[in-house]
């Protein structure tokens, strides 16, 4: 693709934006007024266009929904203080979705029609970013196979779309969370570390199990010894024990969350020891019972920073410190907060204004 391309735009004549309430955004559910939309055939992209956001039709033998070739990701756009609307990191999802891409043996995405397609759809769509603390426009990028047909290799089409929603706080309490011990989220060499449709899939039943008995999300731990953390449900996590801020390191198994990277970049930036390397449960729960463990907390892009309140272990509950202002967690929420609205200044270059 060309630098620079004239995106065909096509507009909605029934616009859903009255729907939208500002006070009660439920994550996912109302998406608006436009997508993108770009066909890989014949072994290139296709020119992008905006359309009315609307269902897309598939073939019955479509190999994404037999074999699994299917890849998303998630970020979100910002209100500025000044009224504009910025984009917080959207090289780093481009990036890793073509990560994902190699992984499942799909195309890469040209950065053209990922950045310069979403800026079109934001500036059409403008009106749905929120502006109220805590909220954003929601973007969803997403890759999938669109062969009709039943053998088993890899498609030779694809289709790769951009939807939004409004989205606001998506956790509204302190979560109660599990260690994991029997499911396996992700093995050593398998594709944990891609955003791949069939991890958030293979999740769900351990995780609805995990619900049924009063917890909101897992702690996934490693395939092989199930001592190791890896992630809490579909957030990277991070403890803070005597002071330090310690994270599971990344791997093969585990995604490389963009939230995690720019906590951890917060925390280097104001002197925080960050230590990134394997963390077992005894480690954490030893911590937790010798009252080191002060805080620990989900990161990702829907969730923002995710403060976790109990930690369920091998059949009991052990509640954790209540957070204070000046707890780490949320320093670095207000932070990012700051970051993302335009309030604070962007030292490391992490907005892309639309
Ligand atoms: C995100 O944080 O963007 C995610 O991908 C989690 C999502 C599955 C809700």
């Amino acid at each position: 693709m060309l630098a620079t391309f004239a995106i065909d735009i096509q507009p909605t004549t029934a616009s859903r934006i009255k729907e939208l309430d500002p006070d009660n955004m439920v994550f996912g559910k109302l998406l608006a007024d436009h997508m993108l939309v770009a066909e890989f055939t014949g072994r290139e992209w296709q020119a992008p266009r905006l359309v009315p956001y609307g269902p897309l039709a598939v073939s019955p033998a479509n190999s994404a929904l037999h074999y699994g070739q299917a890849i998303f990701e998630g970020l979100k756009a910002y209100r500025q203080a000044d009224g504009g609307v910025a984009i917080f990191r959207p090289l780093d999802n481009w990036q890793r979705l073509n990560t994902s891409a190699e992984r499942m043996s799909m195309p890469s995405v040209p950065e053209d029609i990922f950045l310069q397609g979403l800026r079109e759809l934001l500036k059409l769509d403008e009106p749905w970013v929120p502006n109220a603390p805590g909220s954003a426009l929601y973007i969803r990028p997403f890759m999938f196979a669109t062969d009709g047909f039943l053998g088993v290799r890899p498609s030779e089409n694809y289709h790769f779309g951009i939807i939004t929603c409004p989205v606001g706080v998506y956790f509204t309490k302190p979560l109660r969370v599990r260690f994991e011990q029997k499911y396996v989220r992700a093995a050593p060499g398998g594709a944990g570390y891609a955003k791949n449709a069939g991890n958030y899939g293979a999740a769900m039943l351990p995780t609805r199990l995990a619900q049924e008995e009063g917890y909101n999300q897992l702690l996934w731990t490693d395939a092989s010894e199930h001592q190791y953390v890896e992630e809490s449900g579909t957030m990277n996590v991070i403890f803070v024990i005597d002071g330090k801020l310690i994270t599971p390191a990344v791997s093969t198994s585990i995604l490389d969350g963009i939230t995690r990277r720019s906590v951890l970049q917060l925390a280097q930036d104001w002197g925080m020891p960050v230590e990134e390397r394997k963390v077992s449960s005894r480690e954490v729960m030893d911590a937790l019972i010798a009252g080191k463990l002060t805080e620990a907390f989900g990161v990702g892009t829907a969730v923002t920073i995710a403060p976790i309140a109990t930690i369920g272990f091998e059949g009991q509950d052990y509640d954790l410190p209540t957070p204070t202002t000046e707890a780490f967690s949320r320093r670095v929420g207000v932070a990012l907060e700051a970051i993302r609205s335009g309030q604070a200044p962007d030292v490391h270059g992490w907005m892309v204004r639309v």
